[in-house]
């Protein structure tokens, strides 16, 4: 249960980060999608964090060679997949575990996903019902809607999909088990969720079409009659890991953060748009688009941030909205987050552990099913529990630089930005205790 203290920021500061987390995503789908090629795949900047080499060792105990030098990833792929000689263990990961169930859904074989206490309490039942409609056979607890989740995989038909939620992890695994399923499938999301998994099969050669039906947007997945291209990407950096120091040069006052390399998709930087539309100033500058745009964004601090209501494009932010909240809670007027009852459910209940803690800095909140209001006003040092939740912690983290604050549980953190506090140091006094 490691804790860490954070100092109040002395005076303003201007920092460029060329080492926010690579992006932990793109970094699942490589080692998932390498999987799916016959030749070796080479990835450069590699998350080497908790949450994606757990996706990297699954790919390894279903029968591929991975080599790791530094953050560079080579990755072997078998001839073909085979049965594990253990359980699968996803870690904290939502998106190793959805998406491996809809990969190994269709591969011959016995294999068990298990993760950490957070992850086997998170709902698998989005993946695990319209998988075993279209003939997979998935079982665990609670009727197969919590991990350890039993898969014996084998031959699965077609489909045609509306999904009830958008979820890029649900898209993904259904387009993962449409590879491989009978005939062509038809997946349709009603807002579309972050699309790496498009961008990089279609880049790996995979079919894997957007088209109109009946006036309605579909995707269109065509089974796989070869394997797919390896896979040679440079993984941006992540946007939801920089965004904390973008919230903090947002309410430090004079502050100036450039975060260098992040990808650049619109799915992924609608967060920053809602930072800037309270009043931060950002430049976004694009610097290339291969598998997805990747450029710099630079945020600074342009005095008070004014309220602001977020209640639409809520795929688009729902990493981001725990730093937001900072954010909100320090802005002139009542900031609303409505249609986001998906915090819930992600790795704690991130509704009720925003409010908490907010409460417990001296902020008025109201808690709604699906989201809060937050009366921005004068942040207060407190002793916050992370609940286990990496973004939780390192929200709370950045909101120490106005008034000091002392986070429980920080382990988490390792999950998915390991060197967030060597980045904090730069700014402010960061300190540990067992
Ligand atoms: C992710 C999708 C999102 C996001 C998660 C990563 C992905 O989850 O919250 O951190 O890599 O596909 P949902 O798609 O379930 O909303």
């Amino acid at each position: 249960m490691k804790k860490v203290s954070i100092e109040k920021v002395g005076q303003a500061f201007e920092i460029e980060c060329s080492d926010i987390a690579a992006d932990k995503s793109i970094s699942h789908r490589c080692a998932m999608f390498s999987l799916l090629s016959d030749q070796v795949s080479q990835v450069s900047n590699f998350l080497m964090a908790e949450d994606t080499l757990a996706s990297l060792d699954i790919a390894q105990l279903l029968g591929a060679d991975v080599k790791v030098e530094g953050s560079s990833v080579t990755i072997t792929p078998p001839e073909q997949l085979s049965e594990p000689f253990d359980i699968l263990d996803c870690g904290n990961a939502g998106t190793g575990m959805r998406l491996y169930c809809g990969l190994l859904s269709a591969i011959e074989g016995s294999f068990v996903l298990t993760g950490d206490k957070y992850l086997r309490k998170r709902p698998m039942g989005r993946v695990v019902k319209p998988l075993r409609a279209i003939g997979a056979k998935i079982d665990g607890r609670e009727n197969g809607d919590k991990a350890p989740l039993h898969i014996r995989g084998g031959a699965l038909e077609s489909f045609e999909y509306e999904s009830p939620i958008d979820s890029a992890q649900v898209k993904s695994a259904l387009i993962l088990a449409g590879l491989n399923a009978a005939g062509k499938s038809y997946y349709r999301e009603k807002f579309l969720s972050r699309d790496h998994t498009e961008r990089m099969l279609r880049g790996m050669g995979a079919q894997i079409e957007s088209i109109k039906r009946d006036g309605k947007e579909w995707i269109e997945i065509t089974p796989l009659n070869k394997p797919l291209d390896p896979l040679e990407i440079t993984v941006p950096s992540d946007p939801s890991s920089g965004f904390f120091f973008a919230v903090a040069a947002a309410i430090v006052p004079g502050a100036k953060v450039v975060l260098k390399s992040l990808s650049l998709n619109p799915s992924r930087i609608e967060a920053y748009r809602v930072l800037e539309s309270m009043g931060a100033t950002i430049e976004y500058t694009l610097k290339e688009d291969k598998y997805e745009p990747i450029g710099d964004i630079t945020v600074s601090n342009s005095g008070q941030l004014s309220a602001v209501s977020v209640e639409s494009n809520i795929a688009w932010l729902i990493d981001e909205l725990p730093a937001l909240a900072i954010a909100m809670s320090v802005a002139k007027g009542n900031s609303v987050v409505k249609n986001a009852k998906e915090l819930r459910v992600k790795e704690s209940d991130r509704i009720s552990a925003v409010v908490n803690a907010l409460e417990k800095c001296g902020i008025v909140v109201d808690e709604y099913e699906d989201g809060y209001k937050i009366e921005g006003g004068r942040l207060k040092s407190a002793t916050i529990d992370s609940c286990g939740d990496h973004r939780v912690a390192m929200s709370f983290a950045v909101a120490g630089l106005l008034c000091g604050m002392e986070i429980e549980d920080i382990a988490c953190v390792d999950t998915s930005f390991p060197n967030f506090f060597d980045i904090l140091k730069r700014i402010t006094g960061v300190s540990f205790e067992n």
